[in-house]
């Protein structure tokens, strides 16, 4: 490790950083392909869009002896997905895009799907699902911007902790229900 420059040398860094000072926080060091990352992003956007949808109809049409405790649970996972989403459209904005939240074409921008479920059971079932599929695409997502985006890695990363714990309830909620 003897000689290895630390950093690109500071006249360089401060050339650079005066070029294109529209593009705001993407510098030229941004390497990853900027219109993959904003794809990939609405995509995230679309699937919490579609998991806040799915926990709110939910948290409605919850029913039964049991329904109150679902019921709040499914409501703050609706929360918190709407967080999730919030977070990943400003950064999406950062990085020059724009949000897509057209509703036509939602549900197929989404990994996660959209099942209305009929009994309480169901619809544990079916978040619990659709939060083992968001798993999975975070997952690949970190993978992807890996040390070239290293802010919207930290932010999947978060959000994946998130849907890790949601997916926990899911199942501990099932396991209570006697299934
Ligand atoms: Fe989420
Ligand atoms: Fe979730």
């Amino acid at each position: 490790m003897a000689d290895k420059p630390f950093l690109t040398d500071i006249k360089t860094l401060r050339e650079r950083a005066r070029k294109h000072i529209e593009n705001g926080a993407v510098t030229e060091g941004y390497k990853v392909d900027r219109e993959t990352a904003i794809k990939i992003l609405n995509e995230a956007l679309a699937t919490e869009i579609v998991c806040v949808l799915r926990y709110k109809r939910h948290y409605f049409m919850a029913t039964g002896i049991h329904s109150e405790a679902v019921a709040a649970e499914f409501l703050q996972h609706a929360n918190e997905e709407q967080g999730h989403a919030d977070e990943i459209a400003a950064r999406i904005v950062q990085l020059g895009g724009a949000p897509n939240l057209n509703p036509d074409g939602l549900t197929s921008r989404s990994h996660a799907e959209y099942v209305e479920g009929e009994t309480l059971l169901d619809m544990i079932k079916e978040d619990l699902v659709a939060e083992r599929i968001a798993i999975d695409s975070y997952r690949e997502m970190i993978k992807y911007f890996g040390a070239d985006d290293p802010t919207s890695r930290r932010m999947l990363e978060g959000i994946l902790a998130v849907e890790e714990e949601h997916a926990d309830d899911l199942v501990t909620m099932l396991g209570e229900l006697g299934n």
